[in-house]
């Protein structure tokens, strides 16, 4: 079973940016964490980050022929990124949106979430260990349906 974790804009900056909201853990670490995890529930982890929207793109209709799931912080893309949206929603693959930060806590705009709607669910505020619980939910979710 392959699991997308994908990170939107501005996330490769994690560790430097933001430390109090973001947390100071880096992409890099969370990633080796969440393969780690991958590993002993038996999935391989495919991960991937861009600043750009064409290319989350790009990689989601690559690799949705032969994924079961997606993980995904759209960074900022969140709240107005409709063609990242359509994307995760004509792939077919269960979604599970990751934010580290509580996005209902902070400026209104952030409250509004454009891929919420085609997500299977969200996991909002929790830091990195988010993204460990988007994995374990997301397996769980999966095994449950086959
Ligand atoms: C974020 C929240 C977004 O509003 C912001 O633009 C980000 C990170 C989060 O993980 O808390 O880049 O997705």
């Amino acid at each position: 079973m392959k699991i997308m974790v994908i990170n939107g804009p501005n996330l490769n900056m994690l560790g430097k940016r933001n430390t109090a909201i973001y947390g100071d853990k880096t992409l890099a670490e969370i990633d080796t964490l969440l393969r780690k995890e991958g590993e002993s529930l038996g999935v391989e982890i495919v991960s991937f980050q861009s600043n750009s929207e064409g290319a989350l793109i790009d990689f989601i209709q690559k690799h949705s022929t032969d994924a079961s799931g997606i993980i995904i912080n759209p960074g900022a893309l969140t709240h107005y990124g409709f063609s990242l949206r359509d994307a995760l929603d004509d792939s077919g693959v269960l979604v599970i949106e990751v934010h580290l930060s509580n996005i209902y806590a902070r400026e209104e705009w952030r409250a509004k979430s454009v891929i919420a709607p085609i997500a299977k669910g969200q996991i909002s505020g929790f830091g990195w260990r988010g993204y460990v619980a988007a994995l374990r939910t997301l397996v769980g979710e999966l095994k449950k349906e086959t």
